[in-house]
């Protein structure tokens, strides 16, 4: 529900960089602009009404167009928001970033932050400097979302274009539409209307204070690779050369239901049985669940469910932290 005027919240944005940050030459351009340009202050000031709904504070994490991010980054990020959120002055937590990668830092975050305060990511997909720019509306729904009591225990979520979708279940779907972001297994769990959230629903899968994955303390995390799947493929060549620079998981992005083409899943076949790797099957279809036969569960295959490719890359390295045993992994990837 709304926010009150007299008791504001305090809530901390943290930049990283994207569109929302970006410029261009002209305010007619929304393509070929520099991501990641403008700087926590910028984004703050060009939306006066925010002191209105919440205490905020800005904090530059990176300025980078989300193509570039890194392991690095997302420790950090994460680091810093776990120890954020333990200041019991702090009640929100807002993350500007771009939109190309955005539900696989959403994804990690849901996973290692620790804390049922709001969390939530948004961003923009045209610059600042273009007419009817989307950031700084986006911006305001995210702190007013970041200050609802109701947003407790959700999870991290994603605020873009008056909608609010859960970081497991988010997904980027169109390359330059500002109404881009879409759950396709489940839909948005809120929309918001003039500063007020309303929630509807929310993914039940475990998240923050309910998951097991701990970055305190870490440098890196385990490589993990895509593999995508399509027709006349089957060479072994991108699985070697994953292997080779020293990948202790693979993600493929298969046909349909998973499908692998036979030359391919012989070789990883092979490579499971010398518990080389450990290999999650998703698809690269786009919404679904990939199920496993009861033959693949024999040589150690792992399901995605129904985590796109990327957000099961997310998942397979912080499982990797744990445990290497592909049972033990399907189990992870049925919760989380
Ligand atoms: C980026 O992801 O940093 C660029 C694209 C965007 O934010 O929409």
């Amino acid at each position: 529900m709304g926010v009150s005027a007299f008791a504001k919240p305090n809530v901390v944005i943290l930049a990283t960089g994207g569109t929302i940050a970006g410029e261009a030459k002209s305010e007619l351009a929304t393509t070929g602009y520099k991501a990641g340009s403008l700087g926590v202050d910028v984004l703050i000031n060009a939306v006066p009404d925010l002191v209105n709904i919440a205490n905020i504070s800005g904090e530059q994490i990176a300025n980078i167009d989300s193509s570039n991010m890194t392991d690095e980054i997302w420790l950090k990020l994460a680091n810093r928001i776990n120890t954020l959120l333990k200041d019991s002055k702090v009640d929100g937590i807002v993350i500007t970033h771009g939109t190309d990668t955005m539900e696989e830092t959403a994804y990690f975050l849901n996973l290692v932050v620790k804390s049922n305060k709001p969390v939530v990511l948004v961003g923009a997909m045209r610059p600042a400097t273009a007419i009817s720019a989307d950031g700084p509306k986006n911006l305001y729904n995210a702190v007013a979302l970041a200050s609802s009591k109701e947003a407790k225990d959700k999870g991290v979520m994603i605020a873009m274009n008056d909608k609010v979708y859960s970081a497991r279940e988010v997904t980027k779907t169109h390359t330059l539409n500002v109404e881009t972001f879409k759950a396709p297994n489940s839909g948005e769990i809120a929309y918001i209307v003039d500063g007020k959230v309303f929630f509807n629903s929310n993914s039940i899968k475990l998240h923050t204070k309910k998951s097991p994955f701990d970055i305190k303390g870490l440098k890196a995390l385990p490589k993990v690779d895509i593999v995508y799947t399509y027709s006349n493929d089957g060479s072994k060549v991108a699985v070697e050369a994953f292997l080779n620079s020293g990948s202790k998981g693979i993600v493929v992005a298969g046909s349909g239901a998973g499908s692998i083409h036979e030359n391919q899943k012989n070789y990883l076949i092979e490579l499971l049985k010398d518990k080389k790797i450990v290999v999650a099957k998703s698809s690269r279809v786009g919404s679904g669940l990939v199920p496993l036969s009861a033959e693949e569960v024999e040589q150690g295959f792992v399901s995605a469910n129904n985590l796109n490719p990327q957000k099961a890359r997310v998942l397979l390295m912080l499982a990797l932290t744990k445990t290497t045993d592909p049972k033990e992994i399907n189990k992870i990837f049925e919760q989380y």
